[in-house]
């Protein structure tokens, strides 16, 4: 973690144990591609493997020229972003047509150097992932799988890989038909959307869970840890109440075991779905509620407020009752996002700033650096973001040019405030989902789907339907 609160899109805080692949039903044919290092040198023709999903089943074997579904692959396993993104399947078999989820380079097994690709003394491995070169893979796989046909191929993605999705419509026309970017937080850069927003929504989503007792006591709860942190008999009592994997000991301990917290929340908003789920960890059905229900009394004192913290966050971190100890330092690795693959990227080009203000958030005081951030950046990766990349290569809020895209955003999702919430023009579609989490309308139908999520998958349908048949 750097100076900004949450640089991470996803998420940093996992909780161990939480093995995502339990979920697994949809199937497919894992197979590889080969692409160019590097896309944009006519010097070098080094090349390596990235993988891909396929599926033709749904496919009616009579038509030759079936769509094809194009998952762009965001910072994970590809073929965990295939089971948590049920939507696509459901709709490929409406439609008959071939699901893709193209794996995004530098993640799951989609490494341009093995097992020596993120060997800090070569930090020149790095060299090669950025948005753009990944673009160019998909670009690739898509003419090599249309194999000299004309095909309509729609892009689909969710959080980061939306981002892409939408991009590849916007630079890469003449291959995708158009793109379904479900909470994508395009907008989430800086100079375009303000840095706060995102602990403002999470904070907000607390507050009216269950009642305003919660944010007020996790606002509460930062000088009651720190009280509390500062002795030793007090630091042990946090180890022991929290079951902290690696004791508190020092200073940074604490810090990161509070910067922690404030990721749990976040993850905590974007995982707030109708049912129980293990997207980001092993969650109960509407997780902040749960949570909150633990605090729902306002805290008689700092020792009351310590136990319902201990309590209120076992929601997040224990709720299968198996996890050994809390693992605050995120050092083990348990879960399908690559965080240190995206940590790397907030360091290139997805520099995303995040600050919160504690007189109207439950978070600290916190302020957007980007000196400071960089400085980190080129400590850990020897990488010096450049903040304006994106903007530059994909136009910032001027989007009057891009068609055919549907940007969803979930209004409880704390990444809807990056993301594109009007539509420059009528061929992008805009769809708000007021109930909804990160990208719920891409996930598998549900019986505890609300009826905006229904709404919202039965638009997407329609467009896309429609761009298909006027192919
Ligand atoms: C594709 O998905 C269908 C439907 O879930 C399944 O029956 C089939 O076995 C899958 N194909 C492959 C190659 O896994
Ligand atoms: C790369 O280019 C060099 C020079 O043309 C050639 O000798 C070599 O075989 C090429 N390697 C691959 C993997 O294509
Ligand atoms: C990183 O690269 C160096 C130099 O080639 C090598 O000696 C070292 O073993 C590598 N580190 C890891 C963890 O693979
Ligand atoms: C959700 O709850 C159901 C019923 O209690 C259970 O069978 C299922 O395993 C749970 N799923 C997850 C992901 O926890
Ligand atoms: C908040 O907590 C206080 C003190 O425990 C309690 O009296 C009050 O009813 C709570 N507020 C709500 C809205 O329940
Ligand atoms: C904190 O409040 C609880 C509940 O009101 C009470 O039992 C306890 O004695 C208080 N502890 C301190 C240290 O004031
Ligand atoms: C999770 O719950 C189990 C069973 O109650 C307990 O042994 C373990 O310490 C808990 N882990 C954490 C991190 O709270
Ligand atoms: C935080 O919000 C308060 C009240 O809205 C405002 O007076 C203050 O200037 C803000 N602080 C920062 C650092 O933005």
């Amino acid at each position: 973690m750097f100076a900004a609160l949450c640089c991470v899109l996803l998420v940093l805080a996992f909780a161990p144990g939480s093995k995502v692949l339990a979920e697994e039903k949809f199937q497919y044919a894992i197979k590889e591609f080969t692409v160019p290092l590097d896309h944009y040198s006519f010097l070098s023709n080094t090349s390596f493997n990235i993988r891909y999903l396929y599926n033709d089943s749904y496919v009616d074997k009579t038509n030759p020229d079936a769509p094809i579904f194009f998952y762009t692959g965001n910072e994970g396993d590809i073929e965990w972003f295939a089971q948590n993104s049920g939507f696509v399947w459901e709709l490929a078999a409406k439609e008959h047509a071939v699901v893709v989820f193209a794996e995004h380079r530098y993640y799951g097994k989609s490494l341009p150097y093995g097992s020596d690709t993120f060997n800090t003394s070569k930090p020149e491995h790095l060299a090669y992932f950025t948005v753009e070169q990944t673009l160019e893979d998909y670009a690739m796989l898509i003419t090599f799988l249309r194999n000299g046909r004309e095909l309509p191929v729609v892009a689909f993605g969710g959080s980061y890989g939306g981002m892409l999705a939408a991009w590849f419509r916007m630079k890469y026309p003449h291959i995708v038909i158009g793109a379904l970017a479900a909470s994508a937080p395009i907008l989430q850069f800086p100079g375009l959307t303000p840095c706060e927003i995102f602990n403002r929504i999470t904070t907000s989503v607390f507050e009216t869970a269950y009642n305003a007792n919660c944010s007020a006591n996790i606002g509460k709860s930062w000088k009651a840890f720190e009280t509390l942190a500062s002795t030793d008999a007090g630091k042990l009592q946090l180890t022991d109440k929290f079951h902290l994997c690696d004791p508190l000991k020092t200073a940074d301990d604490l810090k990161a075991f509070l910067d922690y917290l404030e990721e749990v929340y976040g993850n905590l908003a974007m995982a707030n779905y109708p049912y129980n789920s293990s997207f980001l960890a092993p969650l109960p059905a509407y997780p902040v509620r749960q949570l909150c229900y633990y605090l729902k009394d306002l805290a008689a004192n700092e020792t009351e407020l310590i136990n319902s913290m201990a309590s209120a966050l076992a929601v997040y971190t224990n709720y299968t009752g198996t996890t050994p100890c809390m693992d605050y330092k995120n050092t083990r690795d348990t879960a399908n996002f690559d965080d240190h693959g995206w940590n790397i990227q907030s360091c290139n080009q997805m520099v995303m700033p995040f600050c919160a203000n504690s007189s109207d958030t439950m978070y600290r005081t916190s302020t957007w650096n980007l000196k400071e951030y960089s400085d980190k950046c080129f400590k850990k990766f020897q990488l010096t973001p450049k903040p304006y990349d994106i903007v530059l290569r994909y136009g910032g809020r001027n989007l009057e040019a891009a068609s055919n895209i549907i940007f969803s955003n979930g209004l409880l999702d704390p990444w809807s405030g990056g993301g594109v919430l009007q539509a420059p023009n009528s061929e992008v579609h805009v769809i708000i989902l007021p109930e909804g989490a990160h990208h719920l309308d891409l996930r598998s139908s549900h019986s505890a789907d609300p009826p905006s999520v229904k709404d919202a998958r039965e638009k997407e349908a329609a467009i896309i339907k429609q761009w298909i048949e006027k192919f």
